[in-house]
């Protein structure tokens, strides 16, 4: 078998993590303080950091590195959802934390990085290894990784890495153009795009599932799966980032990217090995095959949707026209519905159905598989023949678990039917914590594991089926709002299910 990174263990675990230094563009952000910080001091929390450990952060606000660490350790506390905060592990952690203010824009915040480096490099023993984190406004991605090279930071006496936060690009020609402004710094291994979907334990364990176990896979194809629906559904609205969603939408900022990579990795090929290449090359393999659809396909096979006011629980609720920063007259979507079909023997004639939204009734990512029926009805079904599908779903949040539904006869006289439920729950058979997707993703990209790492052909192949369903909705005026806040959607999306004879599962 061929080794294409000495540091990978085919398990993923028990990996050796080298020394580097972390530098991360965007360190007065949200995210910086929701996800990164708590993710780096949950790592050195469970020892996983070397440590020849350093975070470097940078952004335009001016702080201190004491300031900053104050910042981060309030930051630790209030978001790390299940650790509790110790103090000592914090001190050791907070003593590799410093900190660059400068704009990115300008020549001189990369020599005071530089100069940074030199200093961390010498103090901490880095070994002249870094990752440079983007988190900071995706126009500025291009600049910042220029801004490196410019100063010679792209290259040094260690490994240097760049991993990029989403979106990339917002339609095909820019995600190329920016792929290739990185690629004029960092070669394309050295691109870390991040999919935090793909660092959730669950959208890992479905390679577990399928590949891992050989009852499955006998099953997972045309003659056996009737559709998929894939639902990434959000309870909340857009909380106070109304002007960013208007801009974006919801087909571009959950399809595009998540829940096309979980289908993806639902839908590809066995790969020959669990190399990085092997898994991202099928992966990549199932993008291309999805159908780009034609302007008549897509009006019968994409429904968008925005939500308007309504009372729940009591309480009113502002339509997505309502929100601070929206346009009354927006026609952007805050919910998209796509049904997508997959060119190969494996999955011809089995639709895909993706669909998101903002304020739909529950928080709730699943993965749904519904199988053929029994070719033939000879027991009575409690609710009507064909009510009680046989179903695979895969949860990915909030538990996360995997659920086989089936018929099984009704204790008594007679021969009823009755849906009943096999599950597995990862909490309770696992009894321990699942790491936060974060945590996963940066430590693979500190020991140089890109598996779950979107590659350039990835980003290309899903912007290349959903710019087209882009451009129609952009050129068509819909009649918005078209569903309620709390409910499942807009009446388009179920006919459009309707008229394939199936129905959206209420999870
Ligand atoms: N927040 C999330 O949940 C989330 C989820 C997924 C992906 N993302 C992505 O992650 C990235 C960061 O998101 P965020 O929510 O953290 O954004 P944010 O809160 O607006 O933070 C942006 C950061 O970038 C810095 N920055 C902006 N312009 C700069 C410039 N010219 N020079 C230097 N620094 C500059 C800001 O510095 P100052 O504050 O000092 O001005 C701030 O630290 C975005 O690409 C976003 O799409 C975010």
């Amino acid at each position: 078998m061929p080794i294409e990174n000495p540091f990978q263990d085919p398990l993923r675990f028990e990996r050796r993590v080298p020394e580097c230094a972390i530098a991360i563009f965007g360190a007065h952000g949200d995210l910086t303080s929701r996800k990164l910080m708590p993710a780096l001091y949950r790592l050195a929390y469970d020892r996983r950091l070397s440590a020849g450990f350093a975070v470097i952060g940078i952004s335009r606000t001016a702080m201190s590195d004491d300031q900053f660490r104050e910042k981060m350790q309030e930051s630790v506390k209030q978001f790390s959802e299940d650790t509790t905060f110790d103090a000592d592990v914090w001190k050791a952690f907070a003593s590799g934390l410093f900190y660059v203010a400068g704009d990115i824009g300008d020549a001189a915040l990369y020599r005071n990085i530089g100069a940074k480096l030199a200093e961390v490099e010498q103090a901490r023993h880095t070994g002249g290894n870094v990752l440079f984190y983007l988190s900071t406004q995706p126009s500025q991605y291009a600049a910042a990784s220029q801004g490196l090279g410019a100063a010679g930071l792209g290259k040094g006496n260690g490994w240097r890495r760049l991993v990029v936060e989403k979106p990339f690009g917002h339609d095909l020609a820019s995600a190329r153009e920016l792929s290739s402004r990185l690629h004029e710094v960092f070669q394309e291994s050295d691109v870390y795009r991040i999919d935090h979907y793909l660092g959730k334990e669950t959208v890992q364990n479905i390679l577990a599932f399928r590949f891992g176990n050989g009852i499955f896979e006998p099953l997972w194809n045309r003659r056996y799966v009737n559709h998929v629906q894939i639902t990434g559904a959000e309870s909340i609205g857009v909380e106070g980032r109304g002007a960013y969603y208007q801009e974006t939408g919801a087909l571009a900022d959950m399809i595009q990217n998540h829940l096309l990579q979980v289908m993806a990795t639902i839908a590809m090929e066995p790969s020959a090995s669990f190399h990085a290449n092997s898994v991202r090359d099928e992966r990549s393999k199932l993008l291309r095959s999805i159908h780009a659809m034609t302007p008549d396909e897509i009006r019968q096979n994409a429904v968008p949707g925005q939500y308007g006011p309504a009372k729940i629980g009591g309480e009113d609720v502002p339509g997505f026209r309502q929100e601070k920063g929206v346009d009354p007259q927006s026609q952007a979507n805050t919910y998209a519905a796509v049904a997508f079909s997959v060119e190969n023997w494996r999955w011809a004639g089995v639709p895909f159905y993706l669909r998101t939204g903002k304020r739909l009734p529950k928080r709730v990512t699943e993965i749904a598989i519904q199988f053929n029926p029994a070719p033939l009805a000879i027991f009575e079904d409690e609710d009507g023949p064909g009510s009680a599908p046989n179903l695979l779903i895969v949860r990915i949040q909030p538990e996360e678990g995997i659920s086989l539904k089936f018929l099984s006869k009704r204790p008594g006289e007679g021969m009823t039917l009755r849906p009943v439920s096999m599950d597995f729950n990862y909490g309770s058979s696992f009894g321990e914590r699942s790491p936060s997707a974060y945590e996963t993703l940066l430590l693979d990209a500190v020991i140089g594991d890109p598996t779950l790492y979107t590659r350039q052909d990835m980003v290309e192949a899903s912007w290349a089926v959903v710019e087209p369903i882009q451009n129609v909705w952009r050129e068509t005026k819909f009649d918005f709002p078209n569903y309620a806040a709390g409910t499942w959607g807009p009446a388009a999306a179920d006919e459009m299910l309707a008229r394939r004879g199936h129905v959206w599962r209420k999870p």
